[in-house]
C-alpha cells in the first residue's frame, strides 16, 4: 500500500536569535528548538503558546522566510530550504499567510482589488477583465461584494479588512495558510465569523492550515489538532481537540484556564 505522503513534514528545526543590544552582546534566544511536526492535507494544526515563545519564528520558518539554523522542512516532498530553486518557486505558491494586523498587511493606497489581485499577477499575467472577475468571484468567497474591490483599506472594518487579507491568501488556491494570530485583534463576535469563514473555506477549498494563536478558545474552533510550544519547544501535542481538557503540561494549563467563561454580564462581585 502506498504511504501517503504528508503535506508539511518539519525535522529537528532549530533557529536562534542574538538578543541584540547596542554592542551586539545580547543574550542568544533559542526561538526555536528542535522541532518536528507533520500535517496532512486538509488538516489544521493549531500552535499555542505564551508570547515569545517562538510560534512566528516557526510560521515564517514554514513559509519559507526564515531559514532555519539547522533541520529540513519539506512542503510537498520539497525542501523549502535546498538546492531546487525552481521546485521551491513552484510549491510557494500553495503557501499563504495571514497575520493578525491586517492594516499593516495591505497597502493603505492600493484598493483592495489590487492588493487582492497581487499574488495572482506575480504568478499568472492576468487581463484586466479576468482580474476583475476573478478578484470579484474572490471577495463573494470571503462574504463581502465584488464592487468592494474599488474601497481602499480605510473603508472597511477590520474584520472586513481580514476578509481581504483572506481573499487575497487564497487567490492562488493554496494547500497550506499559516493564520498567525489572524483573529487576534478582533471583537470576539466577529472572531467567530471569521473563524467560520475560514473553517468553510478549508472545506470548499481543501486546504490546510498552521493555526497560530495564544487563544485556545480560538484555536479549539478551528483547529484538530494542538502543539503546545513554551519557551521554543513544542511541549505538550495532542492528535485530538476534542481533549482539550486533557492538557497537563503547567504552559497548556495556563493557556485553558486564561478561556474558562469569563463573570456573565450583570453579576457584582
Ligand atoms: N528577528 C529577530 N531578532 C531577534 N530576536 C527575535 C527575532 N524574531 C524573534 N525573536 C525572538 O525570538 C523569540 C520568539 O519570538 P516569536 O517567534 O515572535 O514568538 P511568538 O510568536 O510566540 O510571540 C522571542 O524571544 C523574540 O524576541
Ligand atoms: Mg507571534
Amino acid at each position: 500500500m502506498a504511504v501517503t505522503q504528508p503535506l508539511l513534514e518539519l525535522r529537528g528545526v532549530s533557529k536562534h536569535f542574538h538578543g541584540g543590544g547596542i554592542f551586539k552582546q545580547g543574550r542568544k534566544v533559542q526561538a526555536n528548538k528542535q522541532i518536528t511536526l507533520s500535517l496532512a492535507a486538509r488538516e489544521c494544526l493549531g500552535l499555542v503558546g505564551e508570547s515569545g515563545s517562538g510560534k512566528s519564528t516557526l510560521g515564517r520558518i514554514i513559509l519559507g522566510i526564515e531559514k532555519p539554523d539547522c533541520g529540513e522542512v519539506l512542503f510537498q516532498g520539497v525542501n523549502l530550504y535546498g538546492k531546487d530553486k525552481t521546485a521551491i518557486r513552484e510549491v510557494r505558491r500553495d503557501l499563504q499567510v495571514v497575520f493578525q494586523d491586517c492594516f499593516s498587511s495591505v497597502n493603505p493606497r492600493r484598493t483592495a482589488g489590487a492588493s487582492i489581485a497581487e499574488p495572482l499577477n506575480n504568478f499568472a499575467r492576468l487581463n484586466l477583465r479576468d482580474e476583475l472577475r476573478v478578484v470579484g468571484e474572490l471577495l463573494e468567497l470571503v462574504g463581502l461584494k465584488a464592487e468592494d474591490a474599488s474601497k481602499y483599506p480605510h473603508q472597511f472594518s477590520g474584520g472586513q479588512l481580514q476578509r481581504v487579507c483572506i481573499a487575497r491568501a487564497i487567490s492562488l488556491r493554496p494547500k497550506l495558510i499559516v493564520l498567525d494570530e489572524a483573529v487576534s485583534s478582533l471583537d470576539v463576535l466577529v472572531q467567530a465569523q471569521i473563524l467560520d469563514l475560514l473553517s468553510d473555506l478549508r472545506d470548499e477549498l481543501n486546504m490546510s492550515y498552521i493555526f497560530i494563536s495564544h487563544d485556545l478558545a480560538a484555536v479549539a474552533h478551528l483547529a484538530d489538532r494542538l502543539a503546545v510550544m513554551c519557551l521554543g519547544e513544542v511541549v505538550e501535542r495532542l492528535d485530538n481537540i476534542d481533549d482539550i481538557n486533557c492538557l497537563t503540561h503547567p504552559v497548556s494549563k495556563a493557556l485553558l484556564a486564561a478561556v474558562l467563561p469569563a463573570q456573565p454580564v450583570g453579576s457584582s462581585s
